[in-house]
């Protein structure tokens, strides 16, 4: 099995956005945005990013949004047709209803535009360990094992998991083209959950990968449980925005008769 890391997947897609997003004033929404974007500096430059979260402290630590809302992407509403580019990366996995995030998302992206979404995979092995395991082990887990001295405080990691069921990538991308939307590219890649336990605790990042191996074998190497994320690029097709009313419709059928 090949691995593909976060970074190789990540370069793909920067460039995949830099080649369909063109131009100058591209309006951009990250959608629990927080103070970290994962979108390249040249895009942004050329943007006008708007950062939407619900956490206060998160917001306040953003340096580079052009807009800050606080808000829940669950039910903030922008009017239809209002960005480019939709980013939601790290969020949906904390979502008590996600599918109601993709309806406001697919609205208010204009025909053409594209959402990219990154994410943890709830059906790797990563994914499995967090959804077996309470909050408060995330927590200690970050600040003793991976070193994250505000571990648990507002504003820092980890955020609560939900894990609902549509975010494990094939019922999302099914969900996602009842929507509407089109794939444009899907990669799942090494969890960056053991690249940097892999990183801080080389010994134990070690003994996990021989889990996972083991693990995989079990699968016969049809899976590969050590691919802890993904990313999924969508584009709201262009024939989105011109769908003719009901009524409308008629009249089109009626005169091509
Ligand atoms: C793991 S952080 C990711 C932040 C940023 N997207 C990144 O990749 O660095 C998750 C973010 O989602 C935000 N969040 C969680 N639930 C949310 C909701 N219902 N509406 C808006 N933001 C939310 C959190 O406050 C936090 O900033």
């Amino acid at each position: 099995m090949k691995t593909v890391t976060g970074q190789f997947s990540l370069q793909a897609v920067r460039e995949l956005l830099a080649e369909r997003l063109p131009g100058d004033n591209i309006r951009i929404y990250e959608a629990g945005g927080g103070s970290a974007s994962f979108i390249g500096a040249d895009i942004r430059k050329r943007a006008e990013v708007t950062v939407l979260d619900i956490d206060a402290t998160q917001l306040e630590n953003n340096t580079y949004a052009d807009k800050k809302i606080l808000g829940d992407v669950q039910a903030f509403e922008f009017p239809a047709s209002s960005f480019e580019l939709i980013v939601c990366y790290n969020v949906i996995e904390h979502l008590d209803a996600p599918d109601r995030a993709f309806d406001l998302f697919f609205r208010a992206l204009d025909p053409g535009g594209l959402l990219f979404i990154g994410a943890p995979n709830p059906s790797s092995f990563s994914g499995y360990i967090t959804k077996m395991t309470p909050h408060w082990f995330h927590v200690w887990y970050y600040k003793y094992i991976l070193g994250y001295k505000s571990a648990g405080q507002p504003g820092s990691v980890p955020f609560r998991t939900v894990y609902h069921p549509v975010v494990s990538p094939r019922v999302l991308i099914a969900h996602c083209k009842k929507l509407g939307f089109r794939v444009v590219y899907f990669k799942e890649y090494q969890g960056d959950l053991l690249r940097q336990l892999t990183e801080k605790r080389p010994l134990l990042g070690k003994l996990l990968t021989a889990t996972i191996s083991c693990a995989n074998a079990i699968t016969l190497w049809k899976r590969d449980l050590g691919n802890g994320d993904f990313h999924l690029v969508l584009e709201k097709p262009r024939s989105a925005g011109v769908s003719p009313s009901a009524s409308m419709k008629n009249v089109v059928e009626y005169q091509a008769r």
